[in-house]
């Protein structure tokens, strides 16, 4: 059940199972998304909001083909442009059903980064919200570490490396993520060994 997540007159959650594989995504970035929150320290309510956020961010992806979203090889690039799509449509479905405008600008914004190379508004910096910021990481860290069929799963401290070196996430939350998995000796050790 949502806690705290607002005055929805939906649940949309249950939309959120595509696929088996989406669905398995969501469940891990919403479970990121908290243990980070947990670390930055967030209030109960706010984490609530961000389990729903991690639950939902790639909720616009129902309005595609499932042949599409659950395609075994890679998108074609015009199949990505359409894809590019999928965090406005989100976001729209939400703001609809009612979600709090917080849930609805992080699930907006969830592919946008610092250094405005996202999509879709190319938003930077503190224009993007914390949620969102939030959400960029455990997406893109839960993406890299599990395995796909067109490629290999990353082992976790590699994908801590790529989050660290590239300066489109937020520094904090990667470091939150890195206390929340654990030491970052040990983090740093096994990337070491590993690249
Ligand atoms: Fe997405």
């Amino acid at each position: 059940m949502l806690n705290g997540a607002g005055h929805q007159l939906y649940n949309l959650e249950p939309l959120a199972k595509l696929d088996r594989v989406t669905e398995k995504h969501a469940i891990r970035v919403a479970r990121l998304c908290l243990m980070i929150g947990r670390v930055l320290g967030l209030a109960e309510s706010e984490l609530n909001k961000l389990r729903t956020i991690g639950l939902l961010h790639d909720l616009g992806k129902i309005a595609y083909p499932k042949e599409i979203i659950a395609k075994p090889w890679r998108l074609t690039e015009r199949e990505y442009e359409m894809i590019k799509f999928h965090p406005t449509i989100g976001a729209n479905m939400a703001r609809v059903a009612g979600y709090d405008r917080s849930i609805v600008e992080a699930i907006w914004s969830h592919h946008e980064r610092l250094d405005g190379s996202g999509y879709p508004r190319a938003l930077k910096g503190r224009r993007i919200s914390l949620f969102a910021r939030i959400v960029a990481v455990a997406d893109t860290y839960e993406a890299m570490t599990a395995e796909r069929p067109y490629r290999k799963a990353l082992p976790p401290a590699a994908a801590i490396k790529e989050l660290k070196q590239a300066d489109k996430y937020d520094r904090k939350v990667v470091q939150a993520l890195i206390t929340a998995l654990g030491s970052p000796e040990m983090v740093l050790a096994i990337a070491a060994a590993e690249i």
